[in-house]
């Protein structure tokens, strides 16, 4: 017995037969729509490589079950450019090192632009700090990180006014 749900993924309506109700959303990402920029690291809730927008919101894709969010608005990190046009918040990553073995990249830049649409990212460091600290970088490149998501909060803001 299939389940058919419907997602709206990276603005793509889709339906899918689930076979199983206890698939997570990043398991279907991954496995069954081949969306594999969502990473899998922990897979329990724990490092945050898994991070995409369910409905504008952060949210950690292992720990959610797909049927769950039916009718949801999924953005995932390949949702994020507009053609060859990186968003504010990939362009700051490169410009100031956000990465290094680029791991857990994807699920920093969707944290990201999560905390700057919440509005908590404030032009302050520690509230940038304390906003991303469910993403875990085993690099170690958190500076950089930080540079990246003040710089793209600033340019996103200037390009609202
Ligand atoms: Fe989801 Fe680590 S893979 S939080
Ligand atoms: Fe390697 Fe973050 S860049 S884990």
């Amino acid at each position: 017995m299939t389940l058919p749900i419907s997602l709206t993924i990276n603005g793509v309506r889709r339906t899918i037969a689930l076979d199983d109700p206890r698939v997570t959303l990043l398991d279907l990402l991954r496995e069954r729509l081949d969306l594999t920029g969502t990473k899998k690291g922990c897979d329990r809730g724990q490092c945050g490589a898994c991070t995409v927008l369910v409905d504008g919101r952060r949210i950690n894709s292992c720990l959610a079950l797909a049927v769950s969010h039916d009718g949801a608005d999924i953005l995932t990190i390949e949702g994020l450019a507009r053609g060859d046009e990186l968003h504010p918040v990939q362009a700051a990553f490169i410009a100031h090192d956000g990465f290094q073995c680029g791991f857990c990249t994807p699920g920093q830049i969707m944290s990201a632009v999560g905390l700057i649409r919440e509005g908590q990212a404030g032009a302050d460091p520690e509230r940038v700090r304390e906003g991303m600290s469910g993403n875990l970088c085993r690099c170690g490149a958190y500076a950089g990180i930080t540079e990246a998501v003040l710089e793209a909060e600033e340019q996103l803001t200037l390009a609202e006014r």
